[in-house]
């Protein structure tokens, strides 16, 4: 273990203190007079009842009388701090967001693969070359970059499940610096970065397409394939793709670089929903990445669309086993401990636990993959995926149901082995409602901490305020600190934040002002050389043919130009750089009519191209970010002439 993480009072009255020494002292007084009445240092609240639908075969929890119990406090006050780090997929919006946690406020969103006004993503040059015109998404899976079981605080991953892409954010900027396609696949689902260090990130195809998918075999679902695909986590370059015959779903990798998961539904082939549904069984895929690497390495590969590609379908061989579990298998999650890959049932009301230090014997032909299988609890209606809290236990969310179940892993294991006497539920929880995803903090990693697991609920229905049509879906925190899950906290989420990983704190360190090391400042540094710009000091317009350079510094609250004059339909690129050196203060450019809008940091550079309007006139630019008194007389001229 690392430093342990910061998640006292003391912690949170540090930060206060530094902020507001008398809010501090004034909170310290608040607590104290809290546990004179609490009889304790904890504070104390009540948990009111919420009905609905419970689960099945537990000891059902009874929330109708009020019961009192001591937990966590969730409430995060003016000018306190959150111990984590929130970091949420954005669905359909094509976004990640950050939530502070235990507070659950949103504290950024990080454009990707959306077009966004606020910053100019996927209107600034670099954004536009990496989106390449694109400008919708769907992230799924968000996951940070590891070294020796933990977060190594540099990067965080996120797929496009729509156009099969894989980003990656450079946590010191939380800005999108590297984005790759996966060539032959569709429906890119799952993926996981390696844990033993930043290695592979594997990406799961989802659909079954025909490889390669240039009008053959168009109507022989047969002949489809899906792709288990292997992405370099620090260059974002292709590796190697293991074709398969089913559908691959979530991903994990285990805690060594031996292994990648994938569950397997549809192994059936089929096209319609009654035919994925067909076999009562269907598999855990675990990838031999050794093995895949020698054949990868041997030239036992071919090549499509510019792809190395193992042909792993059919039988079970060097490159996968195929663990056989219930139909329709969703997530798979990792113990803390390294030792069990977790399957969750969906169609099945099982969890199948994969021992993972078993498989190289299944790989070797010594025993059955199905031997693996060491304890499959009945956990509830639609398991989807499992969080832990680092000491035993596996949190499991249960969609059909909508209950998060707390089971024990060894006890399970007994039960599967015969024992009658143990009972691995622990608990059940009703939440609000049809939880999809669910993780908690520092859950994926061999830091899990088992203090706050948020349930990410798909659908709210009355529970907020009605605002038409589409409603809020619903994150809800819970302490699972205690015996008993308590709901704490209700989060309504803009669509759709499918899954979330909780840090601690201390491991993200963002930068204050730019340090200028990314890629894309060399484009803005080979520009400003050709022209003899220094970016940093000068302010200038250079025309070359139809293209007019405006070079342009700001720095509040000025621009290094307050006009500049282009021709009726000129091609227009501005490149302005923030020079001042000042946290939080950053500056805008808008330009009126013209449909540009960006956001340019302290110490940053961004540039954007334009055609100049048809009709001749002036056009006024301004700083559209807030930065000064006189921020709305941070503005000049674009002088269009005829
Ligand atoms: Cu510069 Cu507002």
């Amino acid at each position: 273990m690392s430093e342990g993480p910061k998640t006292t009072e003391e912690a949170r009255e540090n930060d206060l203190e530094e902020l507001s020494p008398h809010a501090a002292r004034s909170r310290r007084r608040f607590l104290s007079q809290l546990s004179a009445v609490a009889g304790g240092g904890a504070a104390t609240w009540h948990i009111v009842g919420c009905g609905g639908e419970g689960g099945d075969n537990t000891p059902a929890v009874t929330h109708d009388e009020p019961a009192e119990v001591k937990g966590q406090d969730p409430h995060v006050g003016p000018g306190q701090l959150d111990d984590y780090y929130g970091f949420w997929s954005g669905g359909q919006s094509g976004e990640i967001r950050i939530l502070g946690v235990p507070s659950m406020r949103e504290l950024k969103r990080i454009p990707v693969f959306n077009r966004e006004s606020a910053t100019g993503w996927g209107q600034t040059d670099f954004s536009k070359k990496l989106l390449g015109g694109r400008m919708a998404g769907d992230t799924h899976h968000v996951h940070l970059s590891y070294n020796n079981g933990t977060y190594d605080g540099r990067y965080v991953y996120v797929n496009d499940k729509m156009s099969a892409r894989l980003a990656r954010v450079r946590i010191a900027t939380m800005e999108v610096d590297k984005i790759v396609d996966i060539p032959n696949s569709q429906g890119t689902h799952g993926i996981f970065p390696q844990r033993h260090k930043t290695g592979l990130v594997v990406c799961n195809g989802e659909f079954r397409i025909p490889q390669p998918n240039t009008g053959n075999n168009l109507d022989d679902p047969t002949k489809y394939a899906s792709m288990h695909t292997a992405i370099d986590g620090e260059t974002m370059e292709l590796q190697w793709q293991v074709m398969v015959e089913g559908n691959l779903d979530l991903a994990a990798t285990d805690y060594e670089g031996k292994y990648s998961f994938a569950t397997c539904y549809n192994s059936e082939g089929g096209v319609t929903l009654e035919e994925m549904m067909g076999a009562d069984q269907d598999f855990l895929y675990v990838f031999n990445l050794a093995n895949i690497k020698a054949a990868v390495e041997a030239g036992k590969v071919t090549i499509i669309n510019g792809a190395k590609v193992l042909d792993a379908r059919g039988a079970d061989g060097d490159y996968i086993l195929r663990v056989p579990v219930p139909k329709s298998p969703h997530g798979v999650n990792v113990s803390p401990d390294g030792k069990y890959a977790i399957v969750s049932g969906k169609l099945s009301p099982t969890c199948s636990v994969v021992q993972i230090d078993k498989l190289a014997s299944a790989f070797a032909g010594e025993i059955k993959p199905r031997d693996c299988v060491v304890a499959e609890p009945e956990v509830g209606l639609g398991p989807l995926h499992t969080a832990f809290d680092g000491k035993g236990n596996a949190y499991t969310s249960i969609f059909i149901d909508s209950v998060m179940t707390k089971w024990n892993i060894d006890d399970a294991i007994k039960q599967y082995s015969g024992d009658t006497s143990v009972q691995p539920i622990r608990d059940k929880v009703d939440v609000h409602y049809q939880v999809g995803h669910t993780n908690a903090s520092m859950s994926e990693t061999k830091e899990a901490d088992g203090k706050w697991l948020v349930a990410l609920c798909k659908f709210s229905k009355d529970r907020y305020l009605n605002v038409g049509m589409l409603k809020p879906e619903n994150d809800q925190l819970i302490d699972m600190t205690m015996d008993k899950l308590a709901i704490v906290h209700d989060g309504p989420a803009y669509s759709e934040p499918h899954d979330a990983v909780i840090v601690r704190r201390d491991l993200i360190k963002p930068l204050q002002v730019n340090d200028r090391t990314d890629d894309r400042f060399t484009m803005y540094e080979d520009w400003a050389k050709e022209d003899g710009v220094d970016l940093m000091k000068d302010s200038k317009v250079v025309h070359k043919g139809q293209i007019v350079r405006v070079y342009m510094t700001s720095q509040a609250p000025k621009f290094g130009l307050t006009e500049f004059r282009v021709k009726a339909g000129a091609e227009v690129q501005i490149i302005q750089t923030n020079i001042d050196n000042v946290d939080d203060l950053s500056h805008g450019l808008a330009v009126c009519q013209h449909d540009v809008n960006m956001l340019v940091n302290p110490q940053d550079t961004q540039s954007v191209t334009f055609t100049a309007s048809k009709t001749p006139g002036v056009y006024w630019y301004y700083c559209s970010w807030f930065c000064h008194a006189l921020h709305l007389e941070m503005r000049g001229r674009m002088i269009v002439e005829a």
